[in-house]
C-alpha cells in the first residue's frame, strides 16, 4: 500500500481531508444502504434540529498500523455500544451495529493510504457521527438523520507529543448535570465545555478538570478524557459517577492494571481534597489523550503536584502506556481480543 506523502512524525491533532467518507441516511423509519462519498461538505435544511437543538452525537476511535502492515481498530464494538446508548438518550434512531461497523471499516479501507505507518507515532482518527436534519421548528426529534464516518491522520492530542506531562485546572463551571447527558457522547456537552477549556488554558493548564456537579467535591473527568489515580498504597482508582463518559481507554487501562500489572483496582467516588495527599500518580486517558500523565492540578488558586513534584512521569503510568499502546499497535499479543483487523 503506497502511503500519502505526509510528514507523519510531525502531525498535530487536527483535521486533514482524506479521500472518502461513509454516509447513510435514515428516513421514514428506514436506513439506507450507506455508501462511500467524496465530498467533505454537508448541506442541511436551515430548520435542522442539529443546528438549533444540538441533536447530534459522535464517537471517536483510532486505527493504527501493526508491524506486519495490518490496520488495527481498537475495541470498535465498545464505540458502537456507546453510540447506541447515546442515540437512545437523544431520541435518535439507533445506528444498527452492522451499519456502524461497516461505516467504520469502509471509511478506513477506502483511505488506507492515509493510515500512518507503523512507528510513525501518528494514527488514523475515526469520527463516526449522527446528526438530526430536515425541516423542523418545534422542539422534537428530527425527521431525517445522516450517519457519517470521516477519518483523519492525527498526531498527539496534547502539546509535547507522545507521553508528555500535562496540567489540569478545576474551573468553576460544570460540564454535566447529575441526571443530564454527561454519560453520553452528545455534541451539546462539548459546546458547554469550550469556555472551561479556555479558562483552564488561561491558568496555564492544558485542559479543565471537572468535579461532580451535585457537590463539587468528587473528581469527575477532564474535558476530553477520563482520569485514573494511583494511590500510594498501589491501588489504581477511577471515579465512579453517573455523569462521566464511559471511556473505552479507561476501561482498558483498569483491566491492564489489574491483570498485567497486578494492581488492586477500584471504581468509586474520589473526594479530591480529602485524598490528594494519598495520590502518587495521576493520569488522563482517552482515545485522543491515550494515557497522559498529569503533573499538576490547580484548584482554588493552589497547585497540587503528583509524582516527582509534577516534573516526572510515574512508572505505573509509563507501564500502562507501554502495555496499552503495544496492544493498540499490534506489537504484542492481544490476550483480550481488543484489536480488529480491517480487511483490505
Ligand atoms: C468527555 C470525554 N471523556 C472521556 C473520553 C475518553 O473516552 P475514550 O477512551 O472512549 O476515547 C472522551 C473522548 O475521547 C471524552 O470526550
Amino acid at each position: 500500500m503506497k502511503k500519502k506523502a505526509l510528514d507523519w512524525g510531525n502531525l498535530s491533532f487536527s483535521y486533514i481531508e482524506t479521500d472518502y467518507r461513509f454516509s447513510a441516511i435514515w428516513e421514514d423509519g428506514e436506513w439506507s444502504e450507506g455508501e462511500l462519498i467524496t465530498s467533505s461538505e454537508m448541506s442541511v435544511h436551515e430548520g435542522s434540529p442539529v443546528l438549533h437543538y444540538a441533536q447530534t452525537c459522535f464517537e471517536g476511535l483510532k486505527a493504527q498500523t501493526a508491524p506486519n502492515g495490518d490496520i488495527l481498530l481498537f475495541r470498535p464494538d465498545l464505540n458502537c455500544e456507546r453510540m447506541a446508548s447515546t442515540t437512545a438518550r437523544l431520541m435518535m434512531p439507533g445506528v444498527p451495529d452492522a451499519l456502524f461497523m461497516r461505516g467504520v471499516e469502509e471509511a478506513v479501507r477506502a483511505n488506507a493510504s492515509w493510515v500512518p505507518p507503523h512507528g510513525s507515532g501518528a494514527s488514523l482518527y475515526i469520527r463516526p457521527f449522527l446528526v438530526g436534519v430536515g425541516e423542523n421548528l418545534g422542539l422534537r426529534p428530527a425527521p431525517r438523520y445522516e450517519f457519517r464516518v470521516f477519518v483523519s491522520p492525527v498526531g498527539p492530542y496534547y502539546k509535547g507529543g507522545g507521553l508528555s506531562l500535562i496540567d489540569l485546572a478545576v474551573i468553576d463551571l460544570d460540564r454535566a448535570a447529575p441526571k443530564g447527558t454527561g454519560a453520553y457522547k452528545a455534541g451539546a456537552n462539548y459546546a458547554g465545555g469550550l469556555m472551561a477549556t479556555q479558562m483552564a488554558k488561561d491558568l496555564g493548564a492544558s485542559e479543565a478538570l471537572y468535579l461532580d456537579p451535585a457537590e463539587h467535591r468528587y473528581l469527575e473527568e477532564a474535558g476530553s478524557a477520563n482520569i485514573v489515580v494511583l494511590l500510594k498504597d498501589g491501588t489504581l482508582v477511577t471515579p465512579k459517577s453517573p455523569s462521566i463518559l464511559p471511556s473505552v481507554t479507561r476501561r482498558s487501562v483498569m483491566t491492564l492494571a489489574a491483570d498485567a500489572l497486578g494492581h488492586k483496582t477500584e471504581e468509586r467516588a474520589i473526594d479530591f481534597l480529602a485524598e490528594v495527599d494519598q495520590i502518587d500518580e495521576f493520569a488522563a486517558c482517552g482515545t485522543a489523550a491515550v494515557i497522559s500523565p498529569v503533573g499538576k492540578i490547580r484548584m482554588n488558586d493552589k497547585w497540587y503536584t503528583f509524582f516527582g513534584g509534577g516534573e516526572a512521569i510515574g512508572p505505573v503510568t509509563q507501564a500502562l502506556y507501554d502495555r496499552l499502546t503495544a496492544i493498540q499497535k499490534g506489537e504484542t499479543d492481544d490476550p483480550y481480543g481488543w484489536t480488529r483487523v480491517v480487511a483490505l
